[in-house]
């Protein structure tokens, strides 16, 4: 039996601008009554950071960002600190989406910096791998995640629970309505569980939670929670819509 508390993480993607974000948020907010044993993180863009994380000061949701630079300053024109993002009242940040992978050119080396960077700035990184449809059917998913875990945190160190949360995000799961099987997402989980305990030791590996994202909805969470190793969800789509969202808080009750 797990003692890891699970989190149910909202990314909002490039929607919402800044008053749509803070209503949103102030409907969660409301939603939320009753929502207990779960941890609730939205990431909206970064134009609404700050005042969406007003909106929800002294509220049990936490906001994170999508995003960020490694340096803490310089002439780096369009791009934001991690002292930026803690500042607007960031406590996550999301790491090396595939999106950011595929349509923004990173690698596993400019993740790898960007983790160190959040964690330097006190963030939690939610550092995000996952597989492309072709990886898989070439049977390269575990080499795929190992890569990625391994290169993501080469030279990080882990000091208390909770530094970090990886999200497993089969690439062909996102925004396409297929969802990995709740076995084919605790085959990857334990799989990444027992690489951090190489890594980092069984007690860590234990303690870190790993969320799985990909197309999830109000009636795949629950199957998907049950898992021995899925602590959580990234959830993109269907973050959107406070309601529905809500009801993914709750674990599909
Ligand atoms: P999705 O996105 O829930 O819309 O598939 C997940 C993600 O990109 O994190």
């Amino acid at each position: 039996m797990t003692t890891r508390t699970p989190l149910i993480a909202g990314n909002w993607k490039m929607y919402k601008t800044g008053p749509e974000a803070v209503a949103a948020a102030q409907s969660l907010r409301d939603l939320t009554a009753g929502v207990v044993d779960v941890d609730v993180m939205i990431a909206p863009a970064f134009t609404a950071l700050a005042a969406t994380a007003g909106a929800l000061e002294g509220s049990m949701i936490a906001v994170g960002a999508q995003n960020l630079h490694w340096e803490s300053e310089g002439a780096y024109t369009g791009e934001i600190s991690p002292g930026m993002i803690r500042t607007a009242g960031c406590r996550y940040v999301i790491i090396g989406h595939s999106e950011r992978r595929q349509l923004f050119g990173e690698t596993d080396q400019t993740v790898n910096r960007k983790v160190k960077a959040a964690l330097s700035a006190g963030l939690i990184p939610i550092l995000c791998i996952g597989e492309t449809e072709a990886e898989r059917e070439a049977e390269q998913t575990f080499s795929v995640l190992d890569k990625q875990v391994r290169l993501g945190l080469e030279g990080v160190s882990l000091q208390t629970p909770g530094d970090i949360v990886i999200a497993y995000e089969p690439v062909w799961a996102i925004g396409t309505g297929k969802t990995a099987t709740r076995e084919q997402a605790q085959e990857a989980h334990a799989f990444i569980r027992e690489l951090l305990g190489k890594l980092y030791g069984e007690g860590m590996a234990e303690v870190t939670r790993i969320l799985y994202g990909g197309s999830v909805k109000p009636d795949n969470i629950a199957a998907l929670i049950h898992m021995a190793d899925i602590d959580g969800a990234l959830v993109g789509g269907a973050s959107l819509e406070p309601e529905t969202f809500a009801r993914i808080m709750r674990l599909g009750e």
